[in-house]
């Protein structure tokens, strides 16, 4: 069963300073994960986890990650002078973009940061970013191709993706990139997405370990660090096993051993980028329930709508509910939760078997921590929640405040009717 991890006085008291809708987040939860992680891959002497900043992109999530030596992995300008408003830079940061606008490999060059190349032909483009001179040490991302498979099937279809350079185009890009000057060099690739396995990254890291030393061999590039990037999934169903971040340390330690080791490359660093797994099951989704409707389906909606929490509307992802205060009733009653969109896939759940639902109930939607508040938008005019933090000792903080009619005029620059809106 999963169990929220907040109960119905604690949100009961929450709400008399912040109204629902809000993602309220379990720093105690974020901090035990991180200490888990950084300690699965203690092994490595270059260890670090770069926090996929698309994720969650709030500067005080970002700083609790920082305290167990957290970077940042960045794919846009914004997320870039995030980083560098927290004062993070140089190899803190990671630059994982793609399609990249030229002012944005300016900028990361500025900040210092390890700047990983999406394709062969960024390379002279990116160069000029730089000022006419590519960074000392810098990364490529690598796409194999194909399916990607592990024991339990097809995990995903790299193949398919937009992402990353062939294996032939990674070794000349490395030869190339020698010749303008560029000294070390990193491999970075993101194979599969969501994997509910300890399998993926032990898989992949081997992969990526054998390139490695075949393009040391080929090209004598100094390798200097493998960015496994993020995929590394999370339990959303309730029947599922979450990952155990130890067994996938250990599994990467061990193929890390067979192949740097046995190649004598075990001076290379291990980079992360998870997202998913450092914060997804730490941030949940308080909403409260407003509406019943009684038609061909029995509907509850709720005041929180895609805006918050678009995951369900664009891939028919299951977030689990929990009804507070009803945790222990039969699930004898079956709802679609709704938002208020018009839309009609601004759905938290369908056809889901939950207690039965009083007006003004508070529901969780839980595993929101990643790619929740972070996805939305602002159709219908509809305005994004407040973020909330659940600190270590119960208190609550508001991390972000919602969003405000303001805020969505405020690209307008119509002053006048502005000043009116007002
Ligand atoms: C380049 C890159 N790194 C890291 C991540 C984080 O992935 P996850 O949240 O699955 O760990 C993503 C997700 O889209 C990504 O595109």
């Amino acid at each position: 069963m999963k169990k929220a991890f907040v109960t119905k006085a604690q949100v009961e008291e929450i709400v008399k300073s912040f109204p629902t809708p809000f993602h309220l987040y379990d720093e105690k939860g974020i901090r035990e994960n991180a200490e888990a992680v950084k300690k699965a891959f203690s092994w490595n002497k270059g260890f670090r986890e770069y926090f996929a900043v698309k994720a969650n992109p709030n500067p005080v999530l970002m700083g609790i990650l920082r305290e167990y030596g957290c970077g940042t992995d960045c794919s846009s300008k914004t997320e870039l002078m995030l980083s560098a408003a927290m004062g993070l830079s140089g190899e803190e940061i990671m630059f994982s973009s793609n399609d990249t606008p030229f002012e944005e490999y300016t900028y990361a060059n500025e900040l210092g940061a390890i700047i990983n190349l999406d394709d062969i032909t960024h390379i002279d483009f990116c160069e000029k970013a730089c000022g006419g001179k590519l960074p000392e040490t810098m990364s490529c991302r690598f796409n194999p191709g194909g399916v990607f498979q592990m024991s339990n099937g097809i995990m995903d279809n790299p193949g398919d993706a937009k992402y990353g350079m062939t294996r032939d185009q990674l070794a000349d890009a490395f030869r190339i990139m020698q010749e303008k000057g560029v000294k070390h060099f990193g491999i970075h690739a993101f194979l599969a997405s969501n994997t509910v396995t300890n399998e993926y990254y032990p898989k992949l890291a081997r992969q990526l370990f054998e390139l490695a030393v075949e393009l040391k061999k080929e090209t004598g590039a100094d390798i200097r660090f493998i960015n496994l990037s993020g995929g590394v999934g999370i339990a959303y169903r309730p029947d599922q096993t979450a990952n155990d971040i130890v067994a996938i340390g250990e599994g990467v330690h061990k193929a890390y051993d067979e192949v740097l080791g046995k190649a004598g490359m075990g001076d290379v660093a291990i980079y992360t980028e998870m997202g998913r797994f450092m914060m997804g099951p730490y941030g949940a989704l308080v909403t409260k329930a407003i509406h019943e409707k009684h038609t061909y389906k029995e509907y509850i909606g709720v005041d929180a709508c895609a805006v918050d929490l678009m995951r369900p509307a664009i891939y028919g992802a299951y977030h689990h509910i929990t009804v507070l205060g009803k945790e222990d009733q039969p699930e004898d009653h079956t709802y679609d939760v709704t938002g208020s969109l018009c839309e009609n896939n601004d759905k938290f759940a369908i056809d889901r078997k939950l207690p039965k639902i009083d007006m003004g109930d508070y529901l969780v939607i839980h595993d929101t921590g990643a790619h929740g508040y972070s996805m939305g938008y602002n159709y219908n005019g509809k305005l994004k929640s407040a973020e909330v933090l659940l600190q270590k000792d119960g208190s609550a903080k508001l991390i972000r405040r919602a969003e405000t009619p303001q805020d969505y005029f405020a690209t307008l620059d119509v002053t006048d009717i502005y000043g009116r809106l007002k």
